[in-house]
């Protein structure tokens, strides 16, 4: 089985009739990247928020399993202590909280408990050894990590941050939503490097986006067309230059 199923997965908006998923089947497992591709208001935000339980959404029908366990009864820390991770379109600004401090309750939070099972919080020297190779690694400037946790921070900037938190979380499965927007193309092909350098055997990844441009540097194995909440379409990388080409009306049946 798949680390992460999903089987007809539908949800709506909380106390709303309005139903955003409407039938979602997709399978991921480690070492594997998979883009879901869409039009605006398709529910790829949708999709990337039920799966971390946020509490605005309500699913209505079928099932989510990570690992074997049932996704869906778990509170939204046990989902990440498990492994999941969601880098957020829009990411939240923590004045007085610097980036160092930031990542390393994030690093402990995941210890507690996560799979790790020590409790114990990382030692200091560890934990800066680890923050110091990343931030080599994606190119960003030593000088940030002492600064407050996205405030002021450039869309480029804030973007490799998110991109540094996987890598210190080093999470089973990346939740990516739209992580090409608003990124010109050197912060874009920074990220696209971190991905490309994280993404392997022990991390599979859902790359949510609504261009086909960042596909340009992180091939996909998989790649998936959402349209009114459906899946309507699944094929390979070269999907996603088909869909370059014709547009989202050129792949999408008539009748959705
Ligand atoms: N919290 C919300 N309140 C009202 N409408 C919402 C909310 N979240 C999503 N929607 C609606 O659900 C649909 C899907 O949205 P979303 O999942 O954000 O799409 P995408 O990420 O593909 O652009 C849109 O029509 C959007 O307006
Ligand atoms: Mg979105």
């Amino acid at each position: 089985m798949a680390d992460l199923v999903i089987r007809n997965l539908h949800a709506r908006i909380a106390d709303s009739d309005q139903e955003i998923l409407r039938g979602i089947d997709l399978e991921i497992s480690k070492g594997e990247i998979h883009a879901v591709m869409g039009p605006n208001g398709s529910g790829k935000s949708t999709l990337s928020h039920v799966l971390m339980g946020h509490p605005g959404y309500e699913v209505t029908d079928g099932e989510v399993l990570f690992e074997g366990q049932d996704l869906l009864e778990l509170e939204v820390d046990e989902r990440a202590r498990l492994g999941l991770f969601l880098c957020f379109q829009y990411p939240y600004t923590i004045p007085g909280v610097s980036v160092a401090s930031f990542l390393r309750t994030a690093v402990n939070a995941h210890r507690k408990g996560g799979p790790e099972g020590t409790g114990e919080p990382i030692r200091i020297p560890e934990f800066r050894k680890k923050l110091q190779a990343n931030m080599e690694l994606l190119k960003i400037d030593r000088s940030m990590s002492s600064r407050y946790l996205n405030e002021g921070f450039s869309g480029g900037e804030k973007k490799r941050l998110e991109i540094l938190q996987l890598g210190m979380l080093e999470p089973k499965l990346a939740i990516l939503d739209e992580t090409d927007s608003g990124l010109d193309i050197d912060a874009l092909r920074v990220v696209a490097d971190g991905v490309n350098h994280y993404a392997g055997p022990n991390m599979g990844v859902l790359l949510i986006t609504h261009y086909q441009r960042i596909l340009n540097y992180i091939t996909p194995d998989f790649v998936h067309v959402l349209v009114g909440g459906r899946i309507v379409r699944s094929g390979g990388a070269e999907l996603a230059h088909e869909l370059e080409k014709t547009g989202y009306t050129g792949v999408v049946p008539q009748e959705v």
